[in-house]
Parts: structure tokens; C-alpha cells; sequence
């Protein structure tokens, strides 16, 4: 995939998928924060010109179209910040942006600069006051690796109610992992947070599963939740991952809803392996794996409660709690658990449903 050069672009299909995954996860994040918080603060760190070359719309597009839509249950004010480093590009954002309606409370800034200094800059400035940052939702979208500082993303995830979304551009890393310049070496680190990421260019084993370890672990230090989605090309190779990291297991599940939704029409196949070893792919029917991941856990805890098994799907692994559903009914059917007819609070369990309330044992 060649970085464009032009103002505006040809929109590519995975771009497409991503503004799917965005766009469904963003009409979730606005109503279920709009409604309790005086103020949130959507940010895009490379927010490209708003729209590609056959009219379709970018991401800063999509976010406020989503806000709009949802302008009935948010509250308060909904901060736009909108960051790009071309000024052409950021003028055609200007320009459709004048277009736009928007309601009094939507406040929406556009900077020109690179996202590292201007984001940089303002987290300097709120300094030891993390805690006063309105809950922010950073889109952090890069053509390549340059300009994606962990150390800048870490300090967002240490912010109350802040999360991130990032392109992660694996298949450039990997490609530019030894080059000669230090340079470019360096922003690879930076990226990373750690020079460990260098090692991986002369240890053994799949590069660029190493490199997405590495950088999930990283994140996996500063959130308590991480996601990613995979997205292959044709080939089947790894273009890149998309990242979701928050402290906040609604919109952990937001997100996995979002992914699991997103329809890649075949061209693309997209996947989840944040547990290494069990591998997801979203469009292929994946029951099995989360029974055997269930069996795994809860084989030898004796009776726990549908809610244990529920937190453990939605917190720990990438399925819903509809997978959860369908993988119990494949043990209750073959006799793999045992469920309570009654629920603790004194009422029938309705067959093949497992609520918060029941007990079940895997025998
Ligand atoms: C992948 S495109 C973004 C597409 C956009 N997020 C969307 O989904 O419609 C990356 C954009 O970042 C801009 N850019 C490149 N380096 C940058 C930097 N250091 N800071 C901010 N913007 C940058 C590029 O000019 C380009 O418009």
C-alpha cells in the first residue's frame, strides 16, 4: 500500500472496514458518555482531509456525523480536535467542515501540526491534573510508524476515562525494522516504547507476530483492556492492526461489538489473537473455541455463577456474550455442565438461557 500523495485519495476496502469498525463503535461512545459528562473530547491525530476522492467520508466525518446522530442524549459539550500535518489536506477539511450544520455544543477544532508535538503539548499542559480530562477517545490513524510515540499514548491511558484506537502499521515495521538509518530506527522504538522491538529483527520466529506481542503487551501495561483487529490482504498477509485500548470494560464490549459486526465481504479476513493461542477469525464460526477456552477455565472451579462466566467472556476474551450463550447450550446439550433449574433469587431458569443468577458446574 503506497502512502498517497495527492490531497485526497481512492478510499481501499480495509479503509472502509476500519471506518465500520469507527463509525459503529463511535454511535455506542457517544450516547453512553454524552449523557453523564458535562463535556467529552473526541480526537483524531491524523484526521487526513475529510473525505476520499470518490466522495466517500473520512474519519473526522464519520465522528461528527455519529455525534449528530446522537445529539439527543449528549448532555453537554462534545469536543472535535482534528490534527493534520499537510495543510492542504487540513484546508479540505476546512471546507467541509464550513458545510456542515453543527448544534452550539459541538466545539470543533482543527490544528495544523504534527500529532506528537500538539498532543504532546497538551498533555504537558494538563500535567499532574489527569484526572480533569473529560473522557477522550483518541483516533490515532498513521500511514506508516513515524509519529505514534508509546510514551504519548501511555500518559492518555493513565487519563481518566481515555482510550485509544490506532492503526498499527505492522507490515511497514517489519519492512523498515533494519534499516540503515538510525533515524528511522528510532521512531520504530519510539513507537514501541522500548527498544526490545529492534531485537525481534535478528531473534527467531514470525516477525510480525512478535512485533503485535510486543506492542500488545506494551498497551496491555498501560489498559486494562486491549483488542485488536487483524487485517489481511488477499494474500493473506498482515497489512496492519487496529488497536483498541481502554480502562473501561463497556466500552470494551462496545468495541468487540463493533468488530464483530464490521462485514468484510470477503476481500479482507480479520481476526483477534489477543489470547495467542486462540486465534478468532470473525467470520467464521467460532463457537468451539470459546467452549474449549470455557472448559479450560472453569473445569475444575466447581460451581460458579452464569455472572463468572459471563465477566470472563466479556472482560478476557474477544466474544459476546451471544457466543457465550451458544457455547453453553453446546455443553448443557452433551452433558458437559450442569445447570441449576433455579436462579438465587428463587425463581425457573428459562431452558438454554444462563443468566447472571444461575449456578453451573462443568463435570
Ligand atoms: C491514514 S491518513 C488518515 C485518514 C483519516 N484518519 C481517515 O480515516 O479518513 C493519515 C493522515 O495523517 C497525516 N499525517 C502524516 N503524518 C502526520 C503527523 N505526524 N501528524 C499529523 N498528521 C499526519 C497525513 O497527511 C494523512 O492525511
Amino acid at each position: 500500500m503506497a502512502t498517497p500523495k495527492e490531497t485526497l485519495w481512492e478510499l481501499e476496502l480495509h479503509t472502509s472496514a476500519k471506518h465500520d469498525i469507527l463509525r459503529r463503535y463511535l454511535a455506542a461512545w457517544f450516547p453512553i458518555l454524552g449523557t453523564y459528562h458535562r463535556r467529552i473530547v473526541y480526537i483524531d491525530g491524523f484526521c487526513g482531509p475529510g473525505r476520499y476522492k470518490g466522495g466517500e467520508a473520512g474519519s473526522p466525518m464519520i465522528a461528527i456525523g455519529e455525534a449528530m446522530n446522537h445529539c439527543n442524549s449528549i448532555s453537554g459539550e462534545v469536543i472535535f480536535w482534528f490534527i493534520e500535518e499537510r495543510e492542504d489536506r487540513l484546508n479540505h477539511l476546512r471546507s467541509e467542515l464550513a458545510n456542515l450544520k453543527t448544534p452550539p455544543e459541538f466545539k470543533i477544532f482543527t490544528e495544523s501540526g504534527k500529532f506528537h508535538e500538539k498532543f504532546g503539548q497538551m498533555l504537558d499542559s494538563i500535567g499532574h491534573a489527569k484526572d480533569s480530562l473529560a473522557p477522550t477517545f483518541a483516533f490515532i490513524d498513521p500511514f506508516g510508524f513515524y509519529g505514534i510515540p508509546f510514551s504519548l499514548i501511555e500518559r492518555l491511558l493513565k487519563c481518566n476515562r481515555s482510550e485509544v484506537f490506532v492503526t498499527f502499521m505492522v507490515d511497514s515495521i517489519n519492512r523498515w525494522l533494519e534499516h540503515p538509518d538510525d533515524k528511522v530506527v528510532q521512531n520504530i522504538v519510539d513507537a514501541f516504547g522500548t527498544e526490545e522491538a529492534v531485537a525481534i529483527a535478528t531473534g527467531s520466529g514470525n516477525r510480525i507476530v512478535k512485533l503485535r506481542e510486543l506492542y500488545q503487551s506494551k498497551l496491555q501495561g498501560a489498559a486494562t483492556y486491549v483488542r485488536y483487529f487483524e487485517m489481511r490482504d488477499r494474500q493473506n498477509r498482515v497489512q496492519y492492526y487496529l488497536f483498541f485500548a481502554s480502562n473501561n470494560d463497556l466500552g470494551h464490549r462496545k468495541m468487540k461489538e463493533a468488530m464483530w459486526k464490521v462485514n468484510p465481504d470477503g476481500e479482507f479476513s480479520f481476526s483477534d489473537a489477543t489470547d495467542p493461542n486462540q486465534p478468532v477469525l470473525f467470520e467464521a464460526d467460532t463457537t468451539g473455541i470459546l467452549v474449549e477456552q470455557l472448559r479450560e477455565k472453569f473445569r475444575t472451579k466447581g460451581s460458579v455463577s452464569g455472572k463468572d462466566v459471563r465477566c470472563f467472556v466479556e472482560n478476557e476474551t474477544p466474544y459476546l456474550k451471544k457466543h457465550m450463550t451458544a457455547a453453553l447450550k453446546i455443553e448443557e446439550g452433551s452433558s458437559k455442565i450442569r445447570v441449576e433449574a433455579m436462579k438465587s433469587d428463587g425463581k425457573k431458569r428459562k431452558a438454554g438461557s444462563y443468566p447472571d443468577e444461575v449456578k453451573l458446574a462443568w463435570v
